[in-house]
C-alpha cells in the first residue's frame, strides 16, 4: 500500500489525537494512551507553530499514522535540533511499513529545513531501522530525567554534524512532564 503524506494537521486534530490515544492504549495501557493523546493535542494546539512539525500518513483521506517533531534547544549550541515523539500507527495498519515510511518522510523534510540533529526516546530495536543510534547524556543532555536511558537515541542529519550537542537542553512545554520520560 502506498499512503499519501501530509504535514497539515489543521482540522485533523481530533482524529490525530484519537489515533495516538487508541494506538498507545492497545500497545501499552489506558493511562499511556491518555498521556500520549494529550501530548499530541498539546503539540498541535499550544506549541509555537515554528517549534512543531507533524507528518500524517493518509489512506482514503483518513489518518492511519502520524509522527511529531518538536524543537529541542541546547543552551550552548546554536545548531537546530528536533525531538521525534510521538510516533503512532493505527493498530490495524501496523507492521506493513507505515511507521518507517512516515519517519523517513519526516527526516527528509528536516534535512530540507537544514535541521542538524534529530533525537528520540523509545525502543532502540525499532528506531535503529531508521538510522537512530543509542546516545549518551554526554553526547546530548536529555531535557528531563530518563527512566530508561537506553531509549535515548539520535542521529546527525548530515555527516558534517559532530557530537556532542553542548549544554543543557530544553523541550517544548507539551513535553515537560516527568511521566513522559
Ligand atoms: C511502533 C510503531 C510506530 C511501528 O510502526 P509500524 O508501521 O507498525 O512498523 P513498521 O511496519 O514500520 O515496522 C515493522 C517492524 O518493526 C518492528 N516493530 C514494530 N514495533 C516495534 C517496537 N515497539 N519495538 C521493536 N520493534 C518493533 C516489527 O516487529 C517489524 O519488524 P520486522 O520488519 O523486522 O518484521 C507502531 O507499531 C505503533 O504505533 N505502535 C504503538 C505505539 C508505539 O509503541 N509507538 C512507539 C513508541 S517507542
Amino acid at each position: 500500500m502506498k499512503p499519501e503524506f501530509t504535514s497539515d494537521f489543521a482540522g485533523r486534530e481530533a482524529e490525530i489525537t484519537r489515533l495516538c490515544t487508541d494506538s498507545f492504549t492497545v500497545s501499552d495501557s489506558v493511562e499511556e494512551g491518555r498521556l500520549v493523546g494529550q501530548l499530541a493535542r498539546d503539540l498541535m494546539q499550544s506549541t509555537p507553530r515554528d517549534d512543531v512539525i507533524m507528518w500524517a500518513a493518509l489512506e482514503n483521506s483518513k489518518v492511519i499514522g502520524c509522527v511529531f517533531f518538536s524543537r529541542l534547544r541546547f543552551d550552548e549550541d546554536g545548531r537546530a535540533v528536533f525531538l521525534m515523539a510521538p510516533v503512532a500507527v493505527k493498530t490495524e495498519h501496523q507492521n506493513i511499513g507505515i511507521g518507517q515510511k512516515l519517519i523517513a518522510r519526516g527526516l527528509e523534510n528536516l534535512r530540507q529545513r537544514d535541521v542538524d540533529f534529530v533525537l528520540t526516546y523509545g525502543d532502540p530495536n525499532y528506531y535503529i531501522k531508521t538510522s537512530f543510534q543509542p546516545i549518551s547524556a554526554d553526547m546530548a543532555s536529555p531535557p528531563m530525567g530518563l527512566r530508561m536511558p537506553f531509549g535515548w537515541l539520535g542521529q546527525p542529519l548530515s555527516p558534517k554534524n559532530n557530537w556532542p550537542l553542548v549544554g543543557p537542553s530544553h523541550c517544548v512545554a507539551a513535553l515537560q512532564k516527568a511521566e513522559l520520560w
